[in-house]
């Protein structure tokens, strides 16, 4: 088996038994930790407890690998695989008791940057729906034991996902790209979960995605599935506070740029 097959059912294995241990923790009830970047901006006790299992996990099956997970602070390693992980990724949906939401474990390698990494592996797990969305570099993407393609074919226009920040100030400037965006949509949804956004495009549930200032790890499993899938992902604006991540079948994507493009 080459080694990002290993990675692939690795990440696997334990995004599957932390999302068990997230379903329990939201079984006996959610306790918020704290506050981050503004005041909806949340982390609950569950999810560092689930980070802290993700990273015992790997620590004992690959103790010299990197590891960058939303709670934590990132530790380097000597591999130069680094795993990126969101131990709940729709923790506000979490706290709420809607079940989108997602473990998400990738392994990517060289830098630690979106841009810059190459993504090896990754595994998103939905425990409410108990569904596990898989890809490995060069072997496609999988829903189960289920192959997945992105839709190429929109005929009615494209139903389209999309996410905001939690800062305030942004959300006017958001919802004028949806608007505009709209122009070319049969509907649109907001999960609450960039990381099962991005596993519905992979698995051709949602034709296109779209959201800026999304953070590493909500994208890292995600994005890799959709490229497996056979779809684009870009990230634009780098540079910028809030890079935009555009995801889907060639034909949505490039649209959803163009129109976006328009914007500046
Ligand atoms: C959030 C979710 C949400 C997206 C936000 C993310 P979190 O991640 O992915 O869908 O719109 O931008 O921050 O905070 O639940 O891990």
């Amino acid at each position: 088996m080459s080694v990002d097959l290993e990675l692939r059912d690795l990440a696997a294995e334990i995004a599957r038994e932390a999302g068990d241990l997230a379903r329990r923790r939201r079984a006996e009830g959610v306790r918020l930790a704290a506050t981050k970047s503004s005041i909806a901006d949340i982390v609950t006790e569950a999810d560092r407890e689930v980070e802290a299992l993700i990273r015992d996990r790997l620590r004992s099956a690959r103790p010299g690998d990197g590891f960058l997970g939303e709670e934590t602070e990132p530790t380097p390693g000597e591999t130069g695989v680094t795993w990126v992980v969101d131990p709940i990724d729709g923790t506000v949906n979490y706290a709420y008791g809607i079940p989108m939401y997602a473990v998400s474990i990738a392994a990517v390698q060289g830098s630690t940057l979106p841009d810059s990494w190459e993504a090896l592996a990754g595994a998103v797990y939905s425990p409410a729906a108990d569904e596990l969305f898989t890809a490995a570099r060069g072997d496609g993407a999988r829903l189960g034991d289920q192959r997945l393609s992105v839709n190429e074919s929109t005929p009615a226009g494209a139903l389209l996902g999309t996410g905001f920040g939690y800062d305030p100030s942004t959300h006017d400037g958001d919802l004028a790209t949806v608007r505009r965006v709209m122009t070319m949509a049969r509907d649109l949804r907001r999960s609450g979960s960039a990381a099962l956004d991005l596993s519905y495009v992979a698995a051709g549930r949602l034709d296109g995605y779209f959201e800026r200032g999304l953070k590493p790890w909500d994208l890292a499993a995600g994005a890799l599935l959709v490229a497996e899938a056979g779809g684009r992902v870009s990230r634009t604006g780098a540079d910028t506070p809030r890079p935009l991540l555009v995801a889907g079948g060639t034909a949505v994507h490039d649209r959803i740029h163009e129109i976006i493009g328009e914007e500046t």
